[in-house]
């Protein structure tokens, strides 16, 4: 099963607050997309609605290693692995669009029919779930704070009683965890963005999910200049979002969970894309 990466403009991506048609029609210039497209939206397997025919269109922000990353100019990672065997459930292709992180906590591409589905390594939140449903948790999720060898920060507590700069991605969940301990983290709009800002020294310290840190951590240079100073337990767990009120989508993406669980297919994924499968993993409903 194939993805393709149908990446809006780096400007609509700098831009956290860029209105849905806007990144639509930055999506329509590379994609002929926004559901325009192969006679627009559609009905898959089993009578699920498509926004595309033929494609299960999915949300995401980029990049987001083992779970969405670019590679040979293919989206690939653990998410992308998951959705796609729902898509092969319903019968149709996977299409990956690159949208602000911003979305997910609204909805917006869902709502506008831009994308069925967001897949981003994203928590499951009660304040997102205003907004959005979300599929069974697939992934178990702490945070980790990144320090600079140099600035010896040891923990978040460390940063915060020393005033260190701290950094966090724009609208994530490390962003709040961090700003619930007193501390007022730097936002830089990607993980990409996260990892530059403590390279180039604008922050001493960086909160990201843990399992990003341990694929920065596998570049030597990476590792040598910066360590793992705190794994925080937040009890996170991801989820897959559909628009409110999408059963039909929600039910299909909880049955190519549980089946890939029941048949061993999510535990070869998870090793693939992240490593040695915990013993939580296994029991995840
Ligand atoms: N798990 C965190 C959250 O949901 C971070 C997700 C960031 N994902 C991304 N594709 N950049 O807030």
């Amino acid at each position: 099963m194939t993805s393709t990466a149908d990446r809006t403009t780096a400007p609509a991506r700098r831009r956290p607050r860029a209105l849905p048609a806007a990144a639509c029609a930055a999506a329509l210039l590379l994609a002929a997309g926004c559901g325009s497209d192969g006679g627009g939206p559609g009905e898959a397997k089993g009578g699920v609605p498509v926004v595309e025919q033929g494609k299960l269109t999915t949300c995401t922000h980029l990049p987001y290693p083992p779970f969405q990353s670019e590679r040979d100019g293919r989206v690939v990672g653990f998410d992308v692995a998951l959705v796609d065997l729902v898509a092969e459930d319903l019968g149709v292709e996977q299409k990956i669009l690159d949208t602000p992180f911003e979305n997910f906590k609204t909805g917006a591409f869902l709502n506008s029919g831009e994308c069925d589905l967001a897949a981003a390594g994203m928590t499951i939140t009660d304040e997102r779930k205003k907004n959005v449903d979300f599929s069974l948790p697939y992934f178990d999720a702490t945070q980790a704070l990144l320090a600079s060898k140099k600035s010896g920060a040891a923990s978040l507590a460390d940063v915060k009683a020393r005033t260190l700069r701290l950094g966090a991605q724009a609208g994530t969940t490390g962003e709040s965890h961090a700003k619930s301990q007193g501390l007022d983290p730097v936002a830089f709009e990607s993980s990409d963005a996260v990892l530059n800002g403590l390279r180039t020294g604008q922050v001493d310290a960086v909160v990201i999910d843990y399992p990003v840190v341990q694929g920065w951590l596998k570049d030597p240079a990476t590792a040598d200049a910066f360590r793992l100073a705190e794994d925080i337990e937040t009890g996170e767990q991801y989820g897959f979002s559909v628009k409110k009120g999408n059963d039909a989508l929600r039910a299909a993406i909880d049955k190519a969970l549980r089946d890939a669980k029941a048949d061993g297919t999510y535990d070869k994924l998870y090793e693939e894309w992240i490593g040695p499968l915990p013993a939580s993993a296994k029991d995840a409903s």
